[in-house]
């Protein structure tokens, strides 16, 4: 299994291509279900995640082409697919493939709507907590599917149809939402959903969708119309920035010190990420190609965070956070209230010298002067590249084992922290 090893201390200058956002290109190439035309999807990023999907959609039926690279683009540029349902061979997700990504479960939606049928399997545990469909389902049994639980396997079965139905979540989720609209655009009648996600991922989906001929309004707000149509058509569509990447990064430069820019990135999309890295002791300015983010020599404050759904602080920048705080003057309290296990980085974080104490939801991390490099082990995609970060402020080497985490949702890593100067490399096994 591949390693990553860093050495610590070299502040990061220079430019970082941010990339399209996995957690937009997830859900819109499951979109493609929805249609036997064409989805060209551009600016998608080059991540296991996509692959795993890519071979989920193919075993659906769907073909699909990934464009060559046109003159001037490098290998940052994201890729562009074409995805193609024209016949689907077989409603089935099998297990081996949907329990190693959760969002796979997500394809569920598309060929209930569009066949009148889906078999998936349940996506399983996950290493940041249990992680249930039910809400999804009973969006789904809400928009008139009968749905069964055989072997492992979540049948649905609409053989008339979706209706048009009021879902109203009682918890924010992104993954109902989606599964909700991609429904619905394909039931008869009008759908209301209530207590919706706002992520920016959702309003993406959303856009892509009406491109293909949907009728949704509201997305991006609490409460989104969908009026459904009898079919969707081909549509072009460019994944936006990832926001996580792009918070990761900034968090990565206040940690390191030093001066990037975060090409692409969008700050509207983790203004409260942002805020809390200005608190810190970062300077972040919005450009005209991005975002640019500064420490040179401040100190960094200790301050609070609460994770909270779209525009509170994303929980899959939390770890990332932690990481900061760990070098902080002072205590920092940290609370996570979106998944109830995710603090699995806390005690790799703790080999490199943090003082970080856990009570609940709630972790406590106490400043130190200096991390020192370790060998640690990643445990899941976001906890992993707290992990880097924290590497690039140790003092001697780091060694991250399991890297296979962060080719999940992380494109180019170590190709864009090296330009910017940092010691970063990746030891194939
Ligand atoms: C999405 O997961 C993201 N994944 C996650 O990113 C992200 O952490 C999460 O949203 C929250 O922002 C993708 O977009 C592929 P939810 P999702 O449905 O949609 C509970 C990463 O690192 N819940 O909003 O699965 C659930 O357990 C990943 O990129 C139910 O109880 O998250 C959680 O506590 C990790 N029943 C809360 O709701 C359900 O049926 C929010 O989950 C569904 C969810």
């Amino acid at each position: 299994m591949d390693r990553i090893i860093i050495k610590g201390g070299a502040p990061l200058n220079g430019v970082i291509p941010i990339s399209g956002a996995k957690n937009a290109a997830l859900p819109l190439m499951t979109a493609s279900l929805l249609t036997g035309e064409t989805l060209e999807l551009v600016n998608v990023p080059r991540l296991a995640d996509v692959s795993l999907l890519l071979r989920i959609l193919t075993n659906h039926g769907v073909d699909h082409t990934i464009v060559g690279r046109r003159p001037g683009e490098s290998a940052e540029t994201g890729q562009t697919l074409r995805l193609q349902a024209g016949t689907i061979i077989d409603t089935t997700a099998p297990y081996d493939l949907v329990s190693r990504m959760r969002a796979s479960f997500w394809v569920i939606a598309p060929l209930l709507a569009r066949f009148g049928e889906a078999r998936v399997s349940l996506p399983g545990g996950c290493a940041i907590g249990t992680r249930p469909v039910d809400l999804l389902l009973d969006a789904l049994t809400t928009l008139g599917a009968d749905i069964d639980i055989e072997a492992g396997y979540v049948v649905a079965r609409a053989p008339k149809g979706l209706r048009g139905a009021e879902i109203a979540f009682p918890k924010v989720t992104v993954s109902g939402t989606h599964v909700a609209m991609m429904a619905a655009a394909l039931a008869h009648g009008s759908t209301l959903i209530e207590n919706a996600a706002c992520e920016p991922e959702i309003v993406d989906l959303a856009d892509c969708l009406n491109k293909m001929g949907a009728k949704i309004t509201g997305a991006g707000t609490r409460r989104i119309e969908i009026d459904g149509v009898t079919r969707l058509y081909g549509a072009r569509h460019e994944v936006l920035p990832d926001r996580i990447e792009t918070g990761t990064y900034a968090m990565a430069v206040a940690m390191a010190g030093g001066d990037v820019t975060l090409e692409n990135a969008n700050a509207v999309h983790l203004r409260s990420a942002l805020d809390a890295l200005e608190q810190a002791g970062a300077e972040v300015t919005a450009t005209n190609s991005g975002l640019r983010v500064r420490r040179n020599g401040a100190v960094i404050n200790p301050v609070d965070v609460t994770t909270a759904p779209f525009p509170g602080f994303a929980t899959d920048l939390q770890a990332q956070f932690m990481a900061l705080m760990t070098r902080a003057s002072g205590v920092s309290r940290i609370r996570e209230t979106i998944f109830e296990n995710r603090f699995m980085h806390v005690q790799e974080l703790a080999r490199l010298g943090a003082k970080i104490r856990l009570d609940g939801d709630l972790a406590i991390v106490e400043g130190v002067e200096r991390l020192r490099g370790a060998p640690v082990m990643a445990t899941d995609l976001r906890a992993s590249v707290s992990l880097v970060i924290a590497g690039l402020a140790a003092e001697g080497e780091t060694t991250i084992n399991r890297v296979y985490h962060l080719d999940r949702g992380f494109e180019a890593l170590e190709a864009k922290l090296t330009r910017c100067g940092a010691m970063v490399e990746r030891v194939r096994s």
